[in-house]
């Protein structure tokens, strides 16, 4: 049986986790996080792969290769790009894997331009607000979604969604 994977992708700024703003990010390194996200996974059986980039471009090859490298979803922290990158979240709603949008921070709880985010809509929902924790949180709705099963290429029933826009308009997952 191939085990289920999950690809963590840290958006910018995020490889300055420990030192950057420790009032609201926390004083955990982004190897810690990597590190409790890599437990976490043991923990559920769960292949994690965690990347991180300082480049929109980057991001968006990851998530575009990610079903090819046999990833059966992807937890985002899409750091500021969140706010304004219409590019990432046409990558995320191009590709079929699911993808959790997570934060560190609540979003909403802060500056103005952070209480929008772009992803949202097209995630398959967006956790913030709990520290590390979020991304632990997201690996775990991963699981919940289901979608596990389509990672290791078994019949798996298809979970329920809520009709969007996007959804309704001609979903490629099937
Ligand atoms: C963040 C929130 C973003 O607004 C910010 O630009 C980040 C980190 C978070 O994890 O809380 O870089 O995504």
């Amino acid at each position: 049986m191939t085990p289920a994977a999950a690809l963590v992708l840290h958006g910018p700024n995020l490889n300055l986790l420990g030192t950057r703003e420790p009032g609201i990010y926390g004083s955990w390194s982004l190897a810690d996080v990597n590190r409790l996200i890599g437990e976490h996974a043991r923990r559920r059986g769960l292949r994690v792969e965690c990347r991180q980039s300082n480049v929109e471009g980057q991001l968006i090859e990851w998530l575009q290769g990610a079903e090819g490298e046999r990833f059966g979803g992807v937890v985002l922290n899409p750091g500021a790009f969140t706010h304004y990158s219409f590019a990432l979240r046409d990558a995320v709603s191009a590709i079929r894997l699911p993808v959790v949008e997570v934060h560190l921070s609540n979003i909403h709880g802060r500056e103005e331009f952070r209480r929008r985010s772009v992803i949202a809509a097209v995630a398959r929902g967006q956790i913030s607000g709990f520290g590390p924790q979020s991304y632990l949180l997201g690996l775990d709705a991963l699981l919940a979604t289901g979608e596990r099963g389509r990672v290791n290429r078994r019949a798996a029933p298809r979970v329920p969604r809520a009709s969007t826009s996007r959804r309704s308009a001609g979903s490629r997952r099937t």
